[in-house]
């Protein structure tokens, strides 16, 4: 019921394709208006005395449930039809943000039915939604979960998501298209043939790393919460956790005190992308994957890399290794939330602040260089500090201290995720339609200590 005064009501009638229920349709057949997207207009009964608004543009058509709701000429009820469960990435938040109180019927969930069509648990799974929100973090999330669910949008849908993620992130795509409609089609692809086809609107997408669900399942992995996991227990860890690789970066960033700081500053976080730029043995790319961000090591040195990728396997998470110099292999990256510079002169620090769109952070263990990390950060119209750390067991000769330098831009240190934010830059590689001999020469592979490669067929 809207107010104590009015006895009109509002109610929001999940849609799915099944039959409606008795209370639907008695529901629906006293409604004065019914409100919903064209094709849930159409699966409904409309009583003929009944005005209908197609909800297109959501303001609009919410000012005109506003309106029917407030008339004092009588009771009015208002049905808003809406696909799946409308509590569920739906319609209910915007009622509620308007003081509504809706009476909500929910169907299933498109989320719920592609799980059921794959055969698939989905307690385990994290849901994303690239509807009316950035591609971007729904891709991050995609990089470092092994079990996605992806809502999509036109413009932001399977073969957008493919070409995000091919070829550096293998995966198999369950795509499900019109759920419970007269089109419904369930398909199971690979990226790369994702890319290409055509896909019909609404579509829910699987995006599933095989290898990494079978390994969770060998180890008797067996969650309490639902989603993305929770934070690490335990997280700046000690050196000797990091045992694989070349002799640590010198003073910079390897010790776990001045390792805990710049993981505050980076503070990564699902969805995000993390760069560690000079990645020495990967201490950093590794923590903040563990904290659900995907990461990039990059490194120029081969061995190093193959300490990364050792360090990688045995930390059990996913990390993206890239071999180059940078600033030249930073060029065709993902834009990066947060960058860390463990190596490399102002040139790398300014590259990395120019694509960076929330924070950078460089350590270096020479006060001489550290005018030229701020400037670089600064150039990049970063809020920039610096501060001398030093760290040493208690009793032990005090450490030479480390420079932590660290920028800000204004206003996305804190905000929410998804629509708010730095503007990613339109770069060609992330969104054209690329073939593979048009991607641009890369050196990047995931490691996650698993292999063998996901099928492609019809899932029915
Ligand atoms: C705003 S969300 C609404 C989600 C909805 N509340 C639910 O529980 O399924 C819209 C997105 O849901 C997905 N979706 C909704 N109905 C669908 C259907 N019948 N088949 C496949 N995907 C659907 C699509 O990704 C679509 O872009």
């Amino acid at each position: 019921m809207t107010s104590p005064a009015s006895s009109s009501s509002l109610t929001v009638l999940g849609h799915d394709g099944s039959p409606l229920s008795a209370e639907a349709r008695e529901l629906l057949e006293r409604a004065s208006l019914v409100a919903g997207g064209r094709r849930h207009l159409a699966a409904v009964p409309v009583p003929p005395g009944a005005r209908t608004i197609v909800m297109g543009e959501l303001r609009a058509a919410l000012d005109a449930i506003d309106e029917e709701l407030d008339r004092e000429d009588g009771d009015h009820h208002v049905v808003v039809v809406a696909s799946g469960d409308p509590g569920f990435f739906g319609i209910v938040r915007a009622l509620r943000e308007r003081g509504r109180r809706p009476r909500v019927l929910p169907a299933l969930s498109s989320v719920q039915r592609a799980f059921a069509r794959a055969g698939l648990s989905w307690d385990d799974a994290l849901v994303v939604s690239a509807h009316g929100r950035e591609l971007r973090r729904a891709v991050n999330a995609c990089r470092a979960h092994p079990k996605v669910a992806v809502l999509t949008a036109p413009g932001a849908g399977p073969a957008e998501l493919a070409r995000a993620l091919f070829p550096q992130t293998p995966r198999t795509f369950v795509v499900c298209e019109d759920l419970g409609g007269p089109r419904e089609r369930v398909v199971r692809v690979r990226p790369a043939e994702a890319t290409t086809r055509p896909w019909r609107d609404p579509n829910v997408v699987l995006v599933l790393d095989q290898r990494r669900i079978a390994a969770a399942a060998a180890y008797g992995e067996r969650g309490w919460i639902a989603g993305a996991r929770p934070g690490p227990a335990r997280w700046a860890l000690p050196p000797a956790d990091f045992a694989y690789g070349a002799p640590s970066r010198g003073a910079a960033g390897t010790g776990a005190e001045i390792r805990a700081f710049a993981l505050a500053k980076l503070g990564p976080r699902v969805g995000d992308m993390v760069w560690d730029v000079g990645a020495g043995r990967g201490e950093i790319a590794i923590e903040c994957a563990r904290f659900g961000a995907a990461v990039v090591a990059v490194e120029r040195d081969e061995a190093a890399c193959e300490g990364i990728r050792a360090n990688v396997r045995a930390h059990r998470v996913k990390v993206a290794v890239s071999r180059g110099t940078a600033p030249a292999v930073l060029e065709h990256l993902p834009e990066p939330d947060a960058v860390f510079v463990g190596g490399g002169g102002p040139d790398v620090a300014r590259a990395c602040a120019a694509r960076a769109l929330r924070s950078v952070v460089v350590v270096v263990a020479d006060a001489d260089r550290v005018q030229g990390a701020i400037d670089a950060l600064k150039g990049e119209s970063l809020a920039t500090q610096a501060v001398s750390l030093s760290a040493a067991p208690f009793g032990a000769a005090p450490a030479a201290p480390v420079y932590v330098v660290w920028g800000e831009r204004a206003g996305t240190a804190t905000g929410p995720e998804g629509r708010r934010g730095r503007a990613v830059p339109q770069r060609p590689p992330a969104s054209a339609a690329v073939t593979v001999a048009e991607l641009p020469e890369m050196d990047v592979d995931e490691v996650d200590g698993m292999d063998g490669e996901s099928a492609s067929g019809s899932v029915r």
